[in-house]
């Protein structure tokens, strides 16, 4: 295994030893949430009494391999934590930049609905300003996708379709994502807005206010970070 590999799988680590008997737990999508997926496993196998609610059908199948026992989100009233990555992190605001594994949608609503969203990332995840190394992930229903990337496009954006084996890619939710570059965004509360506003925006992938800690693989070791003020009900 790579050192950063290793780094991300310690990190991952450190996100399943918050995971306490009885919980119920969101299971993010993306590699690095995933690396969490096998040593949540083991610990149910040895006897922690769980139910996970898992982001996409990808993480679902990976955690019926791993005998997790699995609600759907309708079936819960809250989360008590959910374990996700992400593309960018801004530590200074607990702000993120998620989807460029296409399950924005599902992450933001379990995120949503969870007491303690714990992000996992490695250290060129952490950015000073949302934007600075990707694009925004946009969800988009397909009817008449044009209109709503040309709409993007007037707020700024440079909006790519994105493809999968040359096809347009499909979200779990049977949509299609425009991965779209804003360059540093200077008011990501705004953009987030102004993107929910439009007519055929499903979702995007900037979450604010929603995570609670981060845990950032560094070559000098696994930082934790928490909110401001440790407010655990935002
Ligand atoms: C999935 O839709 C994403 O939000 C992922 O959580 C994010 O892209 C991070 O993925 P990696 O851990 O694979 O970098």
């Amino acid at each position: 295994m790579q050192d950063a590999d290793a780094q991300k799988l310690a990190a991952a680590r450190r996100a399943v030893a918050l995971v306490e008997p009885g919980m119920l737990v969101g299971l993010g999508s993306g590699s690095t949430a995933e690396l969490a997926v096998p040593e949540l496993g083991a610990r149910v196998a040895a006897g922690l009494a769980i139910t996970g609610v898992p982001t996409s059908r990808r993480t679902e199948d990976l955690a019926r391999r791993h005998a997790i026992p699995l609600a759907d989100l309708n079936a819960v009233a809250r989360l008590d934590l959910t374990i996700d990555g992400a593309d960018e992190a801004v530590l200074e605001s607990f702000a993120l930049v998620k989807g460029r594994g296409g399950a924005l949608l599902r992450e933001k609503l379990v995120a949503a609905a969870t007491a303690r969203e714990v992000i996992v990332v490695d250290a060129s995840k952490i950015v000073p300003r949302l934007g600075a190394r990707h694009a925004v992930p946009v969800e988009v229903v397909p009817f008449g996708w044009r209109h709503t990337a040309r709409a993007i496009e007037r707020l700024g954006a440079r909006p790519a379709p994105r493809q999968s084996g040359g096809e347009p890619y499909v979200t779990d939710g049977g949509n299609l994502i425009l991965d779209c570059a804003f360059d540093p965004i200077p008011d990501p509360p705004a953009l987030a807005a102004a993107l929910k506003a439009l007519p055929g925006v499903i979702e995007h992938g900037i979450f604010i206010g929603l995570a609670h800690t981060i845990i950032v693989a560094d070559p000098d070791g696994i930082k934790q970070h928490e909110a401001p003020g440790g407010d655990r009900e935002r």
